[in-house]
């Protein structure tokens, strides 16, 4: 999705701004450009592609400003191209835009100002209209006129603006996208995200919706939509900067699949309390409210969605209140019967997602109880909830999430542990017995993460396939989902997942001489099932790539490979069978030669419908 960074201080505002760009790379773009504050007015440079094309083109330019906004686009209105991208000038050339989002009623603005007022455009955008709106009010003074022209802006947006007449400044605006402010020595920035500005400053403001932002070199103040100064308190980022680069891995993904065994400890420990109990710091329910809750709703997208599958078994199971899982594009447009009764759990990574986020508001105008699950911290979704409950997965770059994934179903564990406990639906035996599987956990994973090597040689033999499926049964069919997801989206592959029994009733017409079965057959009570599900396909002459606890060692002898994963409850299984599905697809992917970290057409933060 697109990202923005801007900057005012004594540096070079070209390098500041390109290097904070490259840090938002992970949002996903099509294109990138830049805008600075030249003796000889507004200079603005773009290109399509990647932010090495940009770089490439201003190689042999001299910029000396130290005032400036840059972008990265993914394109919404009108097909990535120089002339689309961003930064967007008025007609006077005097004032730059940076924007993310879409401006809904730009088709009616753009009207306006070509009919009433003459503008002459130059891009599809809905871009370009601020640009020209802004342009038109303005007499001098920046803030008045974004304030004029925002006032008649429709839609979810973040954008950052400069004119050429007071070169001192950057005003930015924050409706539903999101925006932070970094706080410098001599120097303050905007940006769409923590990462961009972690080299530089570690004293972030968050900024609210509605919210205009004036800063320069030595001020950042932040305005309410009635022009009326507010305080803010100052938000210390305390993670490292080397989070954010690949450590030494080739891809962010890899370096985040190996970082699962810290994530998911990390998210456990952080809520255990001396005795074994669980803490929530995040949630303030009470045993009263709980008590009343009698559905939840656990709505998310991707990944996130998988991770709220695995959910719905864990609370059911534990806490023994019924669970809808659904996906937020379906959920906000459904009118799904929602009361105060009800409790809402969105979970986001990104905490940003459009669809998420407006199914939220959809259950909270509805009376629900709002909880969610997100990895960033002062996120929209996180700061719309009732309750919020961190993972602890740390900044995850790659599009194809992973970490977030196997953090967020170690949320649901603990959350449906907590309410067993409240609603005295678990025994202590029991809750006990599954704490001591959750801990145990790290360890397990990393035992996979060092079978690594076998996985990709199962990977090197079949990555020329063309299409596959992921099979399961119980706790197994969720992560069936996510491991074909995860396949497809970096490999490109067709990749389908299907429950193991439901096989029979159509799907199985699609097996022949060849097809690459994934077949996931980790749970203890559903395993000769499954067993036999395999024994189906491989008589219709699939290849089964088989994967199970390592005590189950009869698949052998069905399965054409084995992949182990160690013992553990069939409860918590998930955390640990996802792990080779992620290295599959990664070395799959790799031996494709696929631009894993960033596939095509995919953000990482999808914050447009
Ligand atoms: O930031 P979110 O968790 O809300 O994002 C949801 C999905 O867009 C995301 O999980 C997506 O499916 C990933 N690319 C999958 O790897």
């Amino acid at each position: 999705m697109c990202g923005i960074v801007g900057y005012v201080g004594d540096g070079n505002a070209r390098d500041i701004i390109i290097d904070g760009l490259k840090r938002l790379e992970y949002r996903g773009y099509d294109s990138a450009g830049i805008a600075l504050h030249e003796a000889a007015g507004l200079v603005v440079r773009k290109q399509k592609g990647k932010i090495k094309n940009l770089e490439d083109s201003i190689a042999g330019e001299t910029f000396t400003s130290s005032v400036g906004i840059g972008h990265t686009r993914w394109a919404t209105h009108g097909a990535p191209s120089e002339t689309n991208s961003h930064p967007h000038l008025s007609e006077s050339g005097k004032i730059a835009v940076v924007h993310n989002g879409i401006i809904e009623n730009y088709v009616k603005l753009k009207e306006k100002l070509q009919k009433e007022h003459g503008v002459k455009f130059k891009s599809e955008t809905d871009t370009e209209v601020i640009a020209q709106l802004i342009g038109l009010y303005y007499k001098g003074d920046l803030m008045d006129a974004v304030y004029k022209a925002t006032a008649e802006m429709e839609g979810a947006y973040a954008i950052g603006v400069i004119a050429a007449d007071e070169p001192d400044k950057i005003v930015a605006v924050r409706r539903d996208a999101p925006l932070i402010v970094g706080l410098g020595t001599h120097c303050n920035f905007i940006a769409s995200d923590i990462p961009a500005l972690l080299k530089y400053v570690r004293q972030i403001y968050l900024i609210e919706n509605n919210e205009t932002v004036l800063i320069t070199k030595e001020a950042a103040k932040i305005f309410d939509s009635d022009r009326k100064e507010v305080k803010r308190d100052v938000f210390h980022v305390t993670w490292d900067a080397d989070a954010a680069e690949k450590e030494g891995y080739d891809h962010f993904m890899l370096k985040e699949i190996h970082e699962q065994p810290k994530g998911v400890g990390e998210t456990l420990n952080r809520r255990l309390d001396d005795d074994g109990s669980i803490k929530l710091d995040g949630i303030t329910i009470s045993k009263e409210e709980l008590e009343k809750i009698n559905k939840i709703y656990i709505v998310a997208c991707g990944t996130a969605y998988h991770a709220g599958l695995v959910g719905k078994y864990a609370i059911e199971k534990f806490a023994k209140i019924p669970v809808e899982v659904d996906i937020a594009s379906e959920f906000r447009y459904r009118d799904p019967f929602v009361d105060e009764n009800t409790m809402f759990i969105a979970v986001s990574q990104s905490g940003e997602t459009l669809d998420t986020l407006e199914a939220l508001r959809e259950a909270k105008r509805k009376g629900a109880r709002i909880l969610s699950v997100v990895n960033v911290v002062g996120s929209t979704v996180a700061r719309e909830s009732d309750d919020v409950f961190y993972t602890w997965a740390g900044p995850e770059i790659a599009v194809a999430s992973t970490k977030a994934y196997t953090t967020q179903i170690m949320c649901f564990y603990l959350i449906a542990l907590y309410m067993a406990t409240k609603r005295g639906t678990i025994t202590a035996d029991y809750y006990n017995q599954i704490m001591g599987e959750l801990k145990a956990l790290p360890e397990k994973i990393q035992r996979i993460l060092d079978n690594e090597k076998q996985i990709e040689e199962l990977a090197k033999k079949q990555y020329k396939l063309s299409s596959i499926f992921y099979i399961g049964r119980g706790a197994d069919v969720g992560v069936a989902y996510e491991g074909s997801l995860k396949l497809k989206e970096i490999s490109y592959i067709n990749s389908f997942a299907i429950a193991a029994g439901e096989l029979k009733h159509g799907t199985i017409a699609l097996i022949e001489d060849g097809t690459v079965v994934f077949a996931l057959a980790t749970q203890d009570r559903l395993y000769d099932k499954m067993l036999s599900n395999i024994q189906e396909v491989r008589a219709r002459g699939a290849y089964v790539l088989g994967l199970a606890k390592e005590n189950n060692k009869e698949i052998e002898k069905q399965a054409s490979d084995v992949i182990f994963i160690p013992e553990c409850a069939d409860e918590v299984t998930p955390i640990l069978t996802v792990i080779p599905l992620q290295i599959f697809a990664y070395y799959v992917a790799k031996f494709r030669g696929c631009d894993i970290d960033k596939p095509k057409n995919l953000a990482k933060s999808v914050t447009v419908e």
